[in-house]
């Protein structure tokens, strides 16, 4: 404790004037019952004498005079802020009193101030906002803080926690109080630290220094600085070909780091050439990107765009998106011929290679694999040469009679999912190679012809048939050969080498030709031309031209039945052999044949044995004694015989030709007049009969051509030639003794 005596003022006591105050100093806030200097010793007033004088002072807020020592003492808080505020210079002024006698003194105290007040800023926290574009040396001034004490004990100086982009600097404003200046040191980022927070220290200049410390908030504002990013530099996305109008490809993102207007970006197609912006949209907003229209594989199978992003300000930044277009199974087959023949020889041989296909299809991968195939059952085979090439080859040999032309389909199918197919039929036409000879439709033909035919007259037709086509099976015919004299038998027959007509050149003899014989050919045009050969056996009829004798035979029709026409007479042999031909009236008409043996003898003893035999030949010696008996028989009804004859001519030239009728001759069971006495009736000892069935009404019996008038020559054309059929089935030269006029045959071919 500390006290000051002016000297002064004592020297004023001495002289018992009161006009000089004692003085006093004494720091603020001293502890109550602290002295602040001994009063009454500085009154000039003895201890002894205190309790009479009765010495006081007026402040007794602040202070007391202890009655003991007569020591002023603080008796209250002494708050030098709160009694002089700011004030610089701070005293308490008061007045001593002492009685007996009374006297006044003043006293002043002067209160020193001690640091017992922080600093302290009025505002909470400091609120900053910094462009970060703001170059580094800005500085910003700050509020300073508010300290209570004064002089040294004030604000002396400011501080911040250290950080990386500000210093701070005290400085002193001209009434002399400090306040703190904030210095950006390193530019700021927005976005890299949108806000700084820093701790303004205030320290004042006590001892010890009491501080306090404030926030600043810093906002770093935007500037433009940054360009647009992209998510991705490129990309990628496969999207189904076909997909309708409006179908979302994807999204690009950009984003600025910058904010507001700054972050604000629009899209757009970079270079877009026109035929992207026909298929692609771009929401400038959104970077959705959508079809316009319909991808085709086939037409692109990727599509590469440049998208452009643009913030609110000059940056912009780019990016790619590739579109690989998924293929779709949208494209059928095709079938392409590299090489067709559609016309193809009968004789082409295995193998041979008709055509060369190609299959393609516009798809891709499985969708694209194509398979051909053909389904008809033909007589062709599809091979698979190489990638999509088919031949199609000969596999069975052709014949164009059978089947001139084939429609040959070709199914392409592919492998997609579904599959699609197509089919392309084609036509082939198998050209015509002769390889077939003409055929006739007999295998040889037998033609009746009565004698005195009108020359000229058509006596048969032959037919020969040739499957080829055109010139390959038109059939011409000719007469190669026969058994007629070479320069006789232009005379007799000729053909027509188109119809196959036979004409007879002149009118022929019976007597001098009973039959003959015509190789016939049918001859195709083909090159190298066919041929075939058939036999025409011309059979010429007997008429009776000739008085000559009549037959020996006849038949009945419809009965079957045989008998003698004329008697028998010395040429006539003893043995015959008779051919029956029978023939229903079915259409067309079936026949039969059959041989009948007759031997002429006296009586039946003599013949049983050849009968019993049957048709052996006869033994010589036998056969001579069967004519010597014959002939005595004949000669003893000679006689009879010429008497019978004669009236026989007679009856015959009074019913003359009354009998046009077949199988009628003269000498018939009805002339009657004159019979034989051993074969009256005109029956023969053995009748062959013919059973037939009973449906077959019809029946009829002929001898071969027994009877020459029986057909006129245009009947044998008309007719139909196998009606009497050569008796090929026996022995077939001969079925009748040659010397006999009334049955001749030849053998077919
Ligand atoms: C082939 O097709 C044509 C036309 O459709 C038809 O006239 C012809 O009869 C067919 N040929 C065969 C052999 O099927
Ligand atoms: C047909 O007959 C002629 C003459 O006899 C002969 O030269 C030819 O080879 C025969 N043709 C056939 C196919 O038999």
């Amino acid at each position: 404790m500390k006290s000051q005596v002016l000297f002064p003022f004592l020297l004023s006591l001495f002289c018992g004037a009161i006009s000089q105050p004692i003085l006093y100093s004494i720091p603020e806030e001293l502890a109550k019952g602290s002295r602040v200097g001994n009063l009454a010793k500085d009154l000039g007033l003895s201890v002894q004498e205190l309790p009479a004088r009765k010495l006081r002072v007026s402040a007794e807020d602040y202070f007391s005079v202890s009655v003991e020592s007569g020591d002023l003492l603080v008796s209250g808080r002494i708050d030098r802020e709160k009694i002089c505020g700011s004030k610089f210079e701070c005293a308490l002024e008061f007045e001593s009193v002492t009685e007996n006698p009374m006297n006044i003194f003043h006293v002043i105290v002067v209160i020193q101030d001690i640091n017992d007040n922080a600093p302290h800023f009025i505002a909470k926290s400091i609120e900053l906002a910094i462009c970060e574009s703001a170059l580094p040396g800005v500085k910003f001034p700050l509020d300073s803080a508010q300290d209570a004490d004064v002089e040294s004990n004030s604000v002396k100086i400011y501080t911040i926690n250290p950080n990386q982009h500000f210093s701070l600097s005290t400085k002193e404003s001209p009434d002399g109080s400090k306040y703190p200046e904030l210095l950006l040191e390193k530019p700021l980022d927005r976005e890299h630290q949108s806000s700084h927070h820093l701790i303004l220290t205030a320290i004042d200049g006590g001892d010890p220094p009491l501080s306090s410390t404030t926030q600043i908030s810093i906002k770093v504002t935007d500037a433009n600085d940054n360009a647009p990013m992209f998510s991705q530099d490129i990309y990628r996305v496969t999207l189904q070909e076909n997909m309708p109008p409006g179908t979302s490809v994807l999204r690009v993102v950009a984003t600025d780091q910058d904010e507001g207007v700054n972050a604000e970006i629009t899209y757009a197609f970079l270079n877009a050439p026109a035929s992207t912006s026909l298929l692609f949209n771009l929401n400038p907003n959104t970077g959705d990107i959508t079809t316009n229209g319909t991808l085709d594989f086939e037409e692109r199978s990727r599509h590469i765009l440049g998208v452009e992003a643009k913030d609110g300000g000059v940056h912009t930044a780019h990016c790619n998106v590739q579109i690989e277009i998924v293929d779709e199974n949208d494209n059928t087959p095709e079938v392409t011929f590299i090489s067709f023949s559609n016309h193809i020889p009968e004789d082409a041989d295995l193998g041979t290679i008709i055509a060369l296909i190609k299959v393609t299809d516009k798809d891709s991968g499985q969708n694209g694999l194509v398979m051909c195939y053909i389904q008809e059952e033909i007589p062709f085979k599809l091979e698979f040469t190489s990638k999509n090439y088919y031949k199609l080859v000969i596999q069975k040999a052709l014949n164009r009679e059978e089947t001139s032309e084939y429609n040959i389909t070709f199914t392409a199918t592919d492998k997609g999912k579904p599959s699609l197919s197509s089919r392309t039929r084609v036509t082939l036409h198998i050209t015509d190679i002769n390889d077939n000879a003409p055929v006739f439709q007999e295998a040889s033909y037998v033609v009746h012809v009565a004698e005195n035919n009108l020359p000229g007259a058509s006596i048969a037709q032959v037919r020969a048939s040739d499957p080829d086509l055109g010139l390959n099976g038109q059939v011409s015919y000719s007469i190669v050969d026969s058994d007629l004299e070479p320069r006789a038998l232009l005379s007799y027959v000729s053909v027509s080498a188109q119809s196959g007509v036979v004409f007879a050149q002149r009118a022929f003899d019976h007597e001098q030709l009973r039959a003959f014989e015509l190789t016939l050919q049918a001859r195709d045009q083909g090159s190298p031309a066919l041929s075939a050969n058939v036999s025409l056996c011309v059979l010429v009829g007997d008429r009776n031209d000739n008085a000559s004798d009549p037959g020996l035979f006849s038949l009945g029709l419809r009965t079957g039945e045989v008998r003698t026409a004329r008697s028998l007479g010395d040429k006539d042999a003893a043995r015959h052999r008779l051919l029956v031909a029978v023939r229903d009236g079915g259409q067309p008409p079936l026949s039969a044949t059959a041989t009948l043996h007759l031997i002429f003898a006296d009586s039946l003893q003599e013949v049983l044995p050849d009968l019993s035999e049957g048709p052996a030949p006869p033994d010589p010696q036998e056969e001579l004694q069967f004519y010597l008996v014959v002939a005595l028989a004949l000669i003893s009804v000679l006689f009879l015989l010429a008497v019978i004859l004669a009236i026989a001519v007679h009856l015959r030239h009074s019913s003359s030709a009354a009998s046009g009728r077949c199988f009628q001759p003269g000498l018939s069971s009805k002339s009657g007049s004159a019979i034989h006495p051993n074969y009256s009736e005109g029956t023969i000892p053995y009748s062959y009969k013919m059973c037939v069935a009973s449906q077959s009404a019809k029946t009829e019996f002929n001898f071969l051509n027994v009877t020459p008038e029986v057909a006129p020559p245009q009947d044998l054309l008309c007719g139909d030639p196998s009606v009497v059929a050569c008796a090929n089935n026996e022995d077939p030269r001969l079925v009748y003794d040659s010397s006999s006029s009334h049955v001749s045959a030849c053998s077919p071919v």
